[in-house]
Parts: structure tokens; sequence; C-alpha cells
């Protein structure tokens, strides 16, 4: 397992150029399948999520290859249902294969990690989309067998958002016979960009960003060049490292109109900042306020994902914080590994309390991607060197961190 070593308190001050988008580049990936054709995604971030969907899709009897960041998926014969087991299991969004899976073969089967599948496993949601299409479900030996005799269009309700059950919902409906209306859908960005895909290879949906999407089935997707947006997460977690270091820093291309709730929350602890041209300009020397409350939400709402690396920010801030996770119950993975740098953390359930002073380096591990980027924001702004292990999880997510927080002007080091 490889490490990050950071040296602290360094105020950043450069630029950078964000990645694209993890969680918008797997469903279009996965999107591919349906198109018997050639798709090219350019701007594909180099991350190993995406290089394990890539080598799932390979199994599948897909060709691909890369040309520096653009990625080529060729889906014209295929010569498998069956997602590789090991690669499945290792990648939860696997998942998103599902709907793609059904609509070009009528059958998919994919891994799942642990337990019982169609219980208590929060993929209800999925199924529940798919089933309304015409799909059956059977779980044996830890997969999921899924198939369907045709798929044919039907009004799908969500009673909860869910961004990969959406995803799901469309891939499967996009080329399904007949009209699908999906309603209580997921309005996050990664939905609209997998739509937008689709439209463009194709696809007839509409709707897009709104929490009813109607889509016409169509007969198969054509060849298309895409673009994949610019990852909102990564680019977030740059604002955060410039905030915990009181630097400064410039992001090209980032997408800020993703990043409202994210921007609003570095305002209220002091940030400063100025979009230009395609540069967001940040100034945190004042960013050392705390925040009476945050909480996550669904879109627009402030990301799940950047919670725990905003939670890194403010255990260096002035005064006491509060954090609601509301997204997912396990998110606070990172807290102990903080604590271990002196935070002041206390967790009741889903509320972390934070109360704001100093970090000092240590050895710390990553348990989870977020959380694992969370530490290394932390180490930016400790004293002394941090050394965070297990830096693996990180690379699920990021394409180099340690590449991009050294163009901001940080000073770390990958072994
Ligand atoms: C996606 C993102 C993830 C992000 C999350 C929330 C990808 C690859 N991952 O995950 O980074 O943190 O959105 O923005 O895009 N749920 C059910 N039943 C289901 C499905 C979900 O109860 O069938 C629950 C989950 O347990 C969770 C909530 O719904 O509490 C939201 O999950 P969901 O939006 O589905 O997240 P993902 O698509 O897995």
């Amino acid at each position: 397992m490889g490490r990050i070593r950071i040296t602290g308190g360094i105020p950043l001050d450069g630029e950078v150029r964000i990645q694209g988008s993890k969680n918008a580049a797997l469903p279009i990936m996965a999107a591919a399948l349906l198109n018997r054709g050639t798709t090219v995604l350019k701007g594909c971030p180099r991350i190993a999520d995406v290089f394990r969907m890539e080598k799932i899709l390979q199994g599948l009897g897909a060709k691909t290859c890369w040309q520096e960041d653009t990625l080529v998926i060729c889906a014209r014969e295929l010569q498998s249902c069956a997602a590789d087991k090991d690669l499945g299991e290792k990648m939860r969004s696997s998942i998103v294969l599902l709907g793609s899976l059904l609509g070009r073969w009528g059958e998919g089967v994919l891994p799942f990690p642990g337990g019982c599948v169609i219980g208590a496993r929060p993929i209800d949601l999925h199924l529940d989309a798919l089933r309304t299409l015409g799909a059956e479900f059977r779980e044996e030996e830890g997969c999921l067998y899924a198939r369907a005799r045709e798929l044919r269009g039907g009004e799908i309700i969500f009673p909860r958002s869910s961004v990969g059950a959406t995803q799901n919902a469309v891939l499967g409906a996009v080329c399904a016979r007949g009209t699908t209306v999906i309603r209580g859908c997921s309005r996050e960005p990664e939905v609209s960009w997998l739509c937008r895909f689709l439209n463009q290879a194709g696809g007839q949906i509409r709707g897009i960003g709104t929490s009813c999407l109607e889509i016409r089935g169509v007969s198969g997707l054509c060849d298309t060049v895409f673009h994949v947006p610019a990852d909102r997460i990564a680019a977030g977690t740059y604002v955060c490292a410039s905030a915990i270091t009181r630097g400064k820093g410039i992001l090209l291309d980032p997408p800020v109109g993703e990043m409202r709730a994210l921007l609003k929350a570095y305002e209220k602890i002091g940030g400063q900042y100025r979009y230009k041209s395609g540069k967001l300009f940040l100034c945190s020397q004042r960013a050392s306020g705390s925040l009476g409350w945050l909480e996550t939400g669904i879109y627009p709402g402030f990301p799940t994902d950047l919670q725990s690396i905003f939670l890194a920010v403010l255990t260096c801030a002035r005064g006491e914080s509060r954090i609601k996770e509301n997204i997912f119950e396990d998110r606070f993975k990172a807290v102990p590994e903080l604590q271990k740098m002196g935070a002041r953390i206390a967790l009741d359930g889903r509320v972390a309390r934070i109360r704001g002073g100093s970090l000092r380096g240590a050895l710390v591990s990553a348990r989870e991607l977020r959380g694992g980027a969370a530490l290394v924001v932390a180490g930016l702004g400790a004293e002394g060197e941090t050394c965070v292990e297990n830096r693996e999880f990180i690379e699920r997510g990021y394409e180099d961190i340690s590449r991009d927080l050294n163009a901001l002007g940080a000073r770390t080091q990958k072994d």
C-alpha cells in the first residue's frame, strides 16, 4: 500500500486544471454498451475506478484504448453479459451496468459485495425501477441475475432520491420499447450528464435537470464523441485545500455552476472567490471562521462526498461547527484518524461537533476515498509532517492528488 507525505503549514498559491468527473464518467462508460459501435470520451479521468470499469467492459467483449485522456470504447461485438466477479465486487458503482446490460442483451449478471442482495441491501430502488420496465431478478451465490424478455416503457416513481437508481432507470429506458416517465429522479449533475450523453448518441430524453424525466425509447445509440465534465468533487477538494492553508489558488475550468453549496460554505467561513473566463480565483487568507451548522443533502444541497473534506477544514477554524450527514450513515470514517492529528471532534449519531483549533502532523490511514482526501487536506493544515497510508483508496477518485496539490503550491510526496 502506498503513502502520501505532506509537509503542513504552507499557504497554497498556484494553479491546477480540474480532472474529468469520476461520477459522470462511470455511468457514461456503462452507457457505451448500448452503442453497437464506437464511443469516444474525451477528458476521461485516469483513475482506478475508471480503469476497473474499463476492465469490466473488456471482460464483456468491448475493445478499449486510451489516447492521452481520451478513452475509446468499441462495443460492436460483445461476448458475455456477466461482469467479472472480482472487479465488480471491488466497485460498488458497477451496479450501474445493470440497466445497460438489460438494454443490450436482455440479461445481465453482476457480482455483489457480500450479504443478501435483494433483501435489506439498498439496491431496492434500482431493482424496482427496472422491474417496472419488465426486468426480473434472482440472486445466486452472491451474484445478481437480471433478465427481461423485452424492456417496455412504463411509469417509474422513486419514493426517495437515488443517483445510481435514476441512472439505471434511464439506461434501461433509453432503448426500451415505448415511453418511460420517471418521477422523483435524482437531480444530481451526474444524472444530467448521462442524459446529455445519451441524447448526443441518439437518445430522446426530456426534462434533464428536473425531477421528472420523459424518455422515448430508441432502437439503439449511435457513435459519438463526448467531453466528460470537470469533477465538482475534485474541484471542491482543492477549494478546501486552499481554505485550510489560508492560501490562495486558481482552479482552471472548474464546474462552478455545480459547486454553489460548497462555495457558499467556503464564503461563510471567510473565503473569497472570483470566477472569470473559466478560472476560479480563491483567496483564503481569512477562511478561518467556523460554521454554525452544515448538513449534507441531495443536489443542490451540500454534497456528501465533500463532507469529510470540509470537516477537516473546520478542525482548524476558530470556534465551533456542527455537521450533519443526511445521505450515508457511515461517512465519518476519517474522524478517528483526524483525532490522531489533534482534531477535537465529538460524534453523536449523524452529527459531528467540531471544536476548531490546530492540527499536528501524524501517521494516519485512509479507509475510503473521500475520507482519505480529507486526511491529505488536514495534513496541509497541520504543523509538521503527515503521512497518509493507503493512498490506493484516494486513487480510486483522484488522478494524482499529490501532483495537483503540488501544482497549487503544496509540498507533498508519494512513496
Ligand atoms: C452516488 C455517487 C456517490 C455519492 C452519492 C450521493 C457515483 C458512482 N456515486 O452514489 O459518490 O456519494 O451518489 O450523492 O455516482 N439507497 C437506497 N436504495 C437504493 C439506492 C440507494 O436506500 O436502491 C439509499 C442509499 O443507501 C443512500 C441514499 O439512498 O442513503 C443515496 O444513495 P444514492 O444516491 O443511490 O448514491 P449512489 O448512486 O450509490
